[in-house]
């Protein structure tokens, strides 16, 4: 069980370099099944759901080699459909992208339904109308999602989705990438994870255009083919650090990123006071003065994503006014703020609003990481606060945020990881996100 211990109220100054994008990486690493040969991925982020799933594709047979500390060697020549390790799928949201990639390559899926959820009802029926769409019998039962092929394969179709969904938009287009004909997805999802899965897929032979607008078309193809693929820069990660720059003060240089991919983050923290320039890859963020107040509605991509709402809600905690935030994706992502409260932030949440009424300053706290973004949302409070805070169950930070705790103390925090034996009666299995 391990906890950081932040003594806050330090600003940051420096450089931190961004990893490759969790959410490309863990639908890149399940399509890397449908790969009959050998894929050479660069820019793994080295966080425990990559681990996961590396893990669970070589417990069903791929060869697994890191290549070095970011770039593996994925060989799925020789896997097998009913190798999949139950217990490992379980504890990770994103294995269901093995539901599309196995449907694709074997032509029928054994998963099991991705456990538990943090921030409301999380369902997969929009996956579902896809595969079904495209020809699968797909069925829920006990636990597991089992999906099977009509005899002669699955076989291009329209699809409507009723909800601009990540997960369905990314699963409908692996089981389509080696269906007969063609597909198109209309009401997609745009995030740049969707246009780095689809780059990923074309390099290794797929044939998916429109990733990143609303209507995607798959051209399926027989099979996917040997190759070598870079994942983008993380958006949540970079605009993670923006955050805690705007919470914390000081000028730090965020180097690897897409500027683009941080529009809208970008564009609520110049609202705020925060000074933001861009240049190719990276970008600075600087923030002497005080913070000013906003308003934030999360949306799809390119709307101010859902999964920045808890540490730009932190950031807003310190500003001057009243802040109204609007979760516009899930039904209950504001579990974190009564962490934040017990650090002296005033917050009233009505459904899916938040209303914040800045306070100077936050005092340090022994708080949880609720989920992977509200842990970070707690580490930025931490860091802006004065006083100590311990942040307990940082495991579901680690899911996705690659060595925070050195990437932080390089830019000048004061932040500690202490390992204390684990209880053995309290399951280490991490949330879902
Ligand atoms: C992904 C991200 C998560 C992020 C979310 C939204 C991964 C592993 N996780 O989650 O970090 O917060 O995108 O950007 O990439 N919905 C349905 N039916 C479905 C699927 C979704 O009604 O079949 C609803 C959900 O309840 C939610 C909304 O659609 O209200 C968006 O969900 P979705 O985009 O699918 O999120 P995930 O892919 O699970």
């Amino acid at each position: 069980m391990d906890k950081y211990v932040i003594n806050g109220g330090r600003k940051l100054y420096g450089e931190v370099e961004i990893s490759g994008a969790k959410n490309a990486a863990v639908a890149i690493i399940p399509a890397a099944l449908m790969v009959d040969g050998v894929c050479r991925i660069e820019n793994i982020p080295q966080i425990s759901d990559t681990d996961m799933l590396l893990t669970i594709l070589s417990e069903m047979g791929a060869k697994v080699r890191m290549l070095n500390r970011t770039t593996v060697e994925i060989d799925c020549t020789s896997v097998r459909k009913d190798g999949a390790p139950f217990e490992l799928m379980r504890k990770i949201r994103a294995s269901y992208y093995l539901i599309g990639a196995m449907l694709g390559r074997f032509g029928s899926a054994k998963t099991t339904m991705p456990g538990g959820c943090n921030f409301g009802v999380r369902p997969i029926d929009q996956h579902i109308k896809g595969m079904t769409a495209l020809g699968a019998h797909v069925e829920v039962k006990g636990g597991f999602v089992c999906a099977d092929c009509p005899e002669q394969g699955l076989t291009g179709a329209k699809i409507y989705l009723d909800k601009v969904s990540v997960g369905a938009t990314m699963n409908i287009m692996l089981a389509a990438t080696t269906a007969k004909g063609k597909t198109t997805i209309e009401n997609a999802a745009r995030e740049p994870h969707i246009v780095d899965l689809a780059n990923f897929l074309n390099s290794m032979g797929a044939d998916v255009r429109g990733a990143g607008t609303d209507t995607i078309k798959i051209y399926g193809v027989p099979k996917l083919k040997s190759g070598s693929y870079s994942i983008i820069p993380d958006q949540i990660e970079a605009g993670t650090y923006m955050a805690a720059v705007a919470a914390a003060g000081g000028e730090v240089t965020i180097k690897n990123v897409i500027p683009k991919h941080l529009d809208c983050i970008s564009a609520k923290l110049r609202e705020m006071g925060v000074e933001i320039e861009e240049y190719a890859d990276s970008v600075v963020v600087r923030r002497n003065g005080k913070l000013q107040r906003a308003n934030v509605k999360t949306q799809p991509y390119p709307g101010f994503p859902t999964d920045m709402q808890p540490q730009i809600s932190t950031v807003l905690c310190m500003a001057e006014g009243t802040s109204v935030v609007t979760e516009g994706v899930w039904d209950n992502r504001y579990k974190y703020i009564s962490e934040l409260k017990k650090m002296g932030a005033e917050v009233q949440v009505d459904g899916k609003t938040a209303v914040i009424e800045g306070v100077p300053m936050l005092t340090g706290a022994p708080v949880v990481a609720c989920d992977l973004r509200a842990g970070a949302a707690v580490v930025i409070a931490g860091l802006a606060a004065s006083g100590t805070t311990v942040v307990e169950d940082v495991v579901y930070i680690e899911r996705g945020y690659e060595n925070l705790v050195g990437k932080l103390t390089a830019i000048g925090a004061d932040i500690v990881c202490v390992s204390e034996p684990d209880d053995p009666g309290i399951s280490d299995t991490p949330a879902i996100v």
